[in-house]
């Protein structure tokens, strides 16, 4: 997808990063530091129209976490390698967080050889079931932004980030933040905006049902769906009908429209999955019973609505007023205020 006619890249991550912060200096200080906000997606983000830069095929909202999310600090470092550490424990270079780490540093090192310690701290709970690798890259070009003071907009630090990770564009600022899919074929248009509205009675709550590792990442999952599911072409269409119908919702502080909205584009982006070849299904039996509760209990008038990622736990939308009564429901679960 956006790469036919051979398999060679039009544009590569790096050449996207350096002609961002070319000409903008060698490290300043000895030390960059950032930090970034969790996101979910309220509206999904679900395939790609180019792997190597993270574009999407459709656009994609999401609200931050606030005080959830990731610190990262970055310094240049003797070698001969990276040196990668996460919460305070050094990471083998070769297990998948370093190898993450250093291939995203990779796009933006000065000359071959040229090393970085990185330290990155998650202050999700670990268990809690957000990703962390929105924030993570989004923490990490903000560190490097620090360190080589290179002072780059959100929206460039938005490109940046998406090229670790694609949900990472949407980590750069608090709030409900739009991801523009973006039309470019070097992505220069594809980033994460800030949508002027705020929802102090807004909650979130997380329902960890599974910590184990889940069984497909979301971008072989995403890439096997845009492949051989026949449904995938209704998906652009249905995304922007949700987009549409999900900012109306926020702009009118309308509750139950907003939670009907990020239920059924969930729901939907989890039919996508079934319909993958070979099927991708996240719920666990737990899943479908949260599921379950949470429509016995809007049948009762309880103003609950759920969302899931591609994993088995599920996190749950309500204001202020219902937090009670949705801690009887789910008395595990971890309650956060997106705006404070
Ligand atoms: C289901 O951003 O993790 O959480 O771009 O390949 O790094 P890559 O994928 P990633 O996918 C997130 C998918 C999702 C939906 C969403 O966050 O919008």
């Amino acid at each position: 997808r956006g790469r036919e006619g051979g398999g060679e890249a039009v544009t590569t991550a790096r050449e996207v990063a350096q002609r961002i912060v070319s000409g903008r200096g060698l490290p300043e200080e000895t030390a960059g530091r950032g930090r970034a906000p969790a996101n979910i997606a309220l509206v999904k983000y679900w395939g790609k129209r180019d792997e190597e830069l993270n574009l999407p095929v459709t656009g994609s909202l999401s609200i931050s976490l606030g005080p959830l999310g990731s610190e990262v600090e970055v310094s240049p470092a003797e070698g001969p390698h990276d040196a990668i550490w996460l919460n305070s424990a050094p990471q083998p270079l070769t297990g998948v967080f370093a190898r993450r780490a250093s291939a995203y540093l990779d796009l933006f090192r000065p000359a071959p050889g040229y090393w970085y310690e990185v330290k990155a701290r998650n202050t999700v709970p670990t268990a809690a079931g957000f990703a962390s690798s929105a924030s993570g890259f989004a923490a990490m070009a903000r560190a490097l932004d620090d360190l080589y003071g290179w002072g780059l907009s959100i929206r460039e630090l938005s490109v940046l980030a998406r090229l670790g990770s694609g949900s990472a564009a949407r980590s750069l600022q608090d709030g409900f933040v739009e991801w523009h899919a973006g039309s470019a074929p070097d992505g220069m248009d594809s980033y994460g905006e800030r949508l002027p509205a705020e929802w102090p009675e807004l909650r979130m709550g997380a329902v960890v049902l599974c910590a184990a590792e889940k069984p497909v990442g979301s971008r072989e999952g995403m890439k096997r769906s845009v492949e051989t599911c026949e449904f995938y072409r209704e998906w652009p269409g249905r995304v922007a009908a949700d987009l549409a119908a999900l900012k109306d919702a926020i702009a009118r502080k309308d509750m139950a429209a907003l939670g009907t909205v990020t239920e059924g584009n969930a729901l939907a982006m989890h039919a996508l999955m079934a319909a993958t070849r070979p099927p991708i299904v996240y719920a666990l039996p737990e899943t479908v019973a949260a599921m379950r509760t949470v429509w016995a209990a809007r049948q009762e008038g309880l103003p609950l609505w759920f969302t899931m990622d591609a994993g088995p736990n599920v996190k749950l939308l309500f204001e202020a007023k219902d937090e009670a009564r949705v801690r009887g429901l789910f008395p595990e679960v971890q309650v956060v205020a997106p705006f404070g």
